[in-house]
């Protein structure tokens, strides 16, 4: 059970780009550095209106002369500081990410990235070879696998609880766009290619159910997908506001996923379910706390967080024990507790300790983004199967 206590030297010193005042997720990563004493925000260019940025940062407690004008001020003002900031999250639109990333890097400054990571594979692997000579961490925010019933499943299906996986089951869909009305500021640049990528919702939603397979399903890699994308209003194309993709894996099971923001009165919803030869589970965020477990011909029982009966990986992963709610916030907090576990972990050079340490790093990262990769090759190919490259 986490509780709060240190389990690293010192705290990080933490700055953000983006995730200012009007930032839809900046919030979420407050939320999670802040809760443990883990992070201490102390810089920022939080927002592209630089008055209103450093307005906001110093409501947030941040000095004057570390609510800086852009992300460029901030690495020149932070990086030979004393007491300059360890770590800087980038919670900006997904064009800024690569060039932000790359440009905090080569100032020795671990990232905490939001996803889609960046473009292409391509820019992947140039930060992970750039974090690699320098010896520096890049995480990634896939908020909810954080989560302890997330880990349940994971232990479960390494465990062999559920027999052989067959079936993989995802959804992650809201209506927030079943309008045309695409003027407010995030809608218009997730859906302009030139600054959302080669995805609207597939990225901005779809990469959140493959990383958490992934997290579940470790031993599974998928052979070849289809994917079929739409852009139900007509002014998104050629990115799509709805999408299915058909997965075939390695070990003969099937998938299936299906993301949407055009899912009319639907008010966001991502439900997982795994299905083996001997049993199922099924987890969704509009109930965090319960886990369905359904084996084959014997009543279904629901999992509850925290209890005992659930196995260590879940127990160690839980913060607010079996009577209370354990939601996206806790799980956001745990992501940035490993991370900062990882970066505390070059600080001391243990890279033992980094060798089994579980985080959503730069392959996390690039994994996703291979994955949109894939789908878009599929789609653009009018739907046809591709082998996973
Ligand atoms: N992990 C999650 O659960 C999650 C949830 C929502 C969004 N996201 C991701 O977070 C990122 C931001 O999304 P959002 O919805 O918060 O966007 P948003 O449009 O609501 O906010 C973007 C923020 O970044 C600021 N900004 C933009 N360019 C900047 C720059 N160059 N320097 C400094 N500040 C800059 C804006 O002023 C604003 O505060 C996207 O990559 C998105 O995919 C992730």
């Amino acid at each position: 059970m986490i509780n709060g206590e240190r389990t690293i030297q010192r705290p990080m010193r933490w700055g953000m780009v983006g995730g200012g005042r009007t930032g839809q997720v900046g919030y979420k990563h407050r939320t999670g550095a802040l809760r443990d004493g883990t992070y201490q925000l102390l810089a920022g260019a939080f927002d592209l209106d630089a008055a209103r940025g450093r307005d906001f940062g110093m409501k947030l407690g941040v000095a004057h002369d570390r609510c800086y004008t852009t992300y460029q001020d901030l690495i020149a003002g932070e990086k030979d500081r004393e007491d300059g900031v360890d770590v800087v999250s980038v919670a900006t639109p997904n064009f800024t990410h690569f060039e932000i990333t790359k440009a905090l890097l080569e100032a020795g400054i671990h990232v905490i990235c939001e996803k889609p990571l960046f473009f292409t594979v391509d820019e992947c692997e140039i930060v992970a070879k750039l974090a690699a000579e320098k010896n520096l961490i890049v995480g990634v925010t896939y908020g909810f696998t954080g989560h302890p019933l997330v880990h349940q499943m994971a232990a479960m299906v390494a465990k062999g609880v559920l027999g052989d996986i067959r079936i993989v089951d995802m959804q992650y869909t809201h209506g927030f766009n079943a309008g045309d009305d695409d003027s407010a500021d995030a809608v218009a640049w997730r859906t302009n290619p030139a600054t959302a990528g080669s995805t609207f919702v597939l990225g901005d939603i779809g990469t959140h159910l493959y990383y958490l397979s992934e997290v579940v399903l470790p031993h599974m890699k998928i052979e070849k997908l289809l994917c079929d994308r739409k852009a139900f209003i007509p002014s998104r194309a050629p990115l799509e506001d709805h999408a299915t993709v058909l997965m075939h894996y390695d070990n003969g099971a099937r998938g299936h996923l299906w993301v949407s923001s055009v899912n009319a009165g639907n008010m966001g919803s991502q439900r997982y379910r795994f299905v083996g030869s001997k049993a199922s589970v099924e987890w969704s965020d509009a109930h965090p706390d319960q886990l369905v477990y359904q084996v084959q011909g014997e009543p279904e029982s629901i999992m509850h967080h925290g209890m005992p009966y659930l196995e260590n990986e879940s127990l160690a992963a839980d913060r607010m024990g079996a009577l209370h709610t354990e939601g996206l916030g806790d799980s956001w907090s745990n992501i940035y507790l490993w991370i900062a576990q990882a970066i505390d972990a070059k600080f001391r050079g243990d890279e033992t300790f980094l060798k089994t340490h579980h985080y959503p790093g730069i392959v996390a990262g690039t994994e996703g983004v291979r994955w949109l990769e894939n789908c878009v090759r599929s789609a653009d190919a009018g739907a046809a199967w591709v082998e996973y490259a």
